[in-house]
This record gives C-alpha cells, structure tokens and sequence, in this order.
C-alpha cells in the first residue's frame, strides 16, 4: 500500500441513503466523512473506482470531495447497532477494517445538503461551469452512472456551492471496462449544457486530461489498499494503461453525446 495516512472512525453519526447503503462517520481526525464499506451491496471494488476516480478528478481540478482510508474497528460496529447492510433480505454488520472516506462537504448539524437543486436555482450555483467540465472526465473514465452532484449554501450566503461526488461507477464500477454509450456519464438534466458553444467549455479540465503524466495516475492507484481489488495489480495495471491511451479519445466521445438524439448542446458553434 501507501504513504498516505490513513485515518479511523470514532463515531457513528447516521445512515445515508443510496445503493452503496453508506454512513456518516466522525474520524479521529476530528471531521466528518461519508463512508462506503468493503462489503456495500453494490461491489468490493466500487471502494477502489471511487478513490481513483475522486483522486483523478481533484487532480483535474474538479471540485470534488477529498478521500481517504479510513479504518473502522470491530469495536465500533459493534457498539453502533445502526451500522449493518441490508441485502436482500439479509442484515449484516458493515465490515472492520480498511473503507473508503470521501469528506462531508458541510457541517452535518448546520447545513443541509441538497441532491437536487430545482432549475431556477442552478444560476445561484457558484461554480456551475464544473458540470460541464466534468463531462470531459466521466467520459475518459467511463462513469457508467449517471452525474451526481450535491449542493449547500450556508445561512445567509447567496451562492450555492456545487460538489461531485460519487465517482464509485468510473471504469463501470467493478468491470474495469469501458462500454462508452453516448448518454452514459451524464448529469439527468440538460439545463446543466445550457451554456456550451464549444470545446472551450470543457476548458482546463480537457486539455489537462489530454496531457495527463501516466506517473500521476500510477501514484494514485499506489494509494488503493490492495483488499480493495483482491490484489489484481494486473487489472490494476491494465486499467491505468487503458486509462493513459483513452486520453485522446475524449473529444470523440463527446462528440458522440453531442452529435446523440439528445442534442445537449444546441447552441454548438465550433
Ligand atoms: N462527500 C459528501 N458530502 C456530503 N454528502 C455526501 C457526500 N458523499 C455522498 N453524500 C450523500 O450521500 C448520498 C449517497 O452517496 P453516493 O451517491 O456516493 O452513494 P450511493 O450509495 O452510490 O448512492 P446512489 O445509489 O443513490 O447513487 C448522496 O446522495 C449524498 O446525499
Ligand atoms: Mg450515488
């Protein structure tokens, strides 16, 4: 594994909602993280796509949530009745030791967060142009999902502050494959493309994965606990080469949902 420090739960705050059936946890270093367990009813190796793809995206530039390792104790779980899994039909305890921690955006007993912002208040997010820019990055990383992003204002500001989060279906989750249909990897509402004309709204965040240094991306993937994909450093590896050769085929799968009978964007001028 790797140099960078992992951290440990200390208490459970709540459940969330959501296929990964995640919780809130406070860590020992004092902040609070949405936590996404080793046997969530989705897949093992949702844990290790979302770290990647949350480390590449940041990475980018994009706005999105910091992860970490965090190590949660047979203690723990079972002193916090409330964190099992339900899956079909069964209840299990979350498992103990190493889980993937992705920072709650907000103070989780002042703000709230919203998973939906209705369509006249998408012009009061700050950085709403991150939607389409991150466009550039589901698509190279084939995000099988659609785009999630959650929303919080703090009292008495104006502007929302947008987050992306939930990149646990880059590479098609636990395929490491990419199926690259047009209309995958994309936010559910268009109003999100209301303002592209051209490339330049993809801008830094495409030019910057088209001259990506493949080094970065094998740091990142040095970061994953190996439990996280059963110790397949050849899946592993090939997933990071076909990642580093998919760099120049970003334009072409936008163009490809551009050009879709769903005209996202139809004030196009490039
Ligand atoms: N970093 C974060 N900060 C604040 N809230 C978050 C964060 N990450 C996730 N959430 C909240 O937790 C919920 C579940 O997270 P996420 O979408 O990553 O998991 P999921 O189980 O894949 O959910 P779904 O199946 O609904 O997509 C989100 O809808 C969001 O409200
Ligand atoms: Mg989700």
């Amino acid at each position: 594994m790797n140099s960078v420090q992992t951290i440990s739960a200390v208490q459970h705050i709540r459940r969330m909602r959501g296929g990964s059936q995640s919780h809130l946890l406070r860590a020992s270093d004092n902040n609070f993280y949405i936590t996404k367990f080793k046997n969530n009813p989705q897949h093992l190796r949702v844990l290790a796509s979302e770290y990647m793809g949350t480390r590449i995206g940041t990475l980018l530039g994009l706005s999105m949530p910091e992860v970490r390792v965090i190590d949660v104790s047979d203690w723990l779980i079972t002193h916090s009745p409330e964190l099992r899994i339900e899956d079909a039909g069964n209840s299990l305890p979350c498992a103990a030791g190493l889980q993937l921690a992705s920072r709650y955006v907000a103070d989780p007993w002042q703000d709230h967060v919203f998973d939906y912002l209705p369509e006249v208040l998408f012009e009061r997010v700050s950085n709403r142009e991150d939607l389409t820019r991150v466009l550039a990055f589901d698509k190279w990383t084939g995000n099988s999902d659609g785009r999630q992003a959650v929303f919080v204002k703090r009292p008495k500001e104006r502007f929302y502050r947008m987050t992306l989060i939930d990149q646990g279906h880059c590479f098609n989750m636990a395929e490491w494959s990419f199926p690259d249909l047009a209309l995958l990897g994309i936010y559910y509402r268009d109003y999100a493309y209301k303002g592209v004309t051209g490339w330049k709204n993809f801008e830094p965040v495409l030019s910057r994965i088209e001259q990506i240094d493949i080094a970065d991306l094998w740091k990142i993937a040095a970061e994953v606990p190996e439990e996280w994909y059963q110790g397949d450093t050849e899946g592993l590896s090939r997933l990071i080469e076909t990642l580093y050769r998919r760099r120049s085929s970003v334009r072409d799968l936008i163009t490809n949902f551009r050009t879709s009978s769903r005209n996202p964007f139809p004030n196009w001028t490039d």
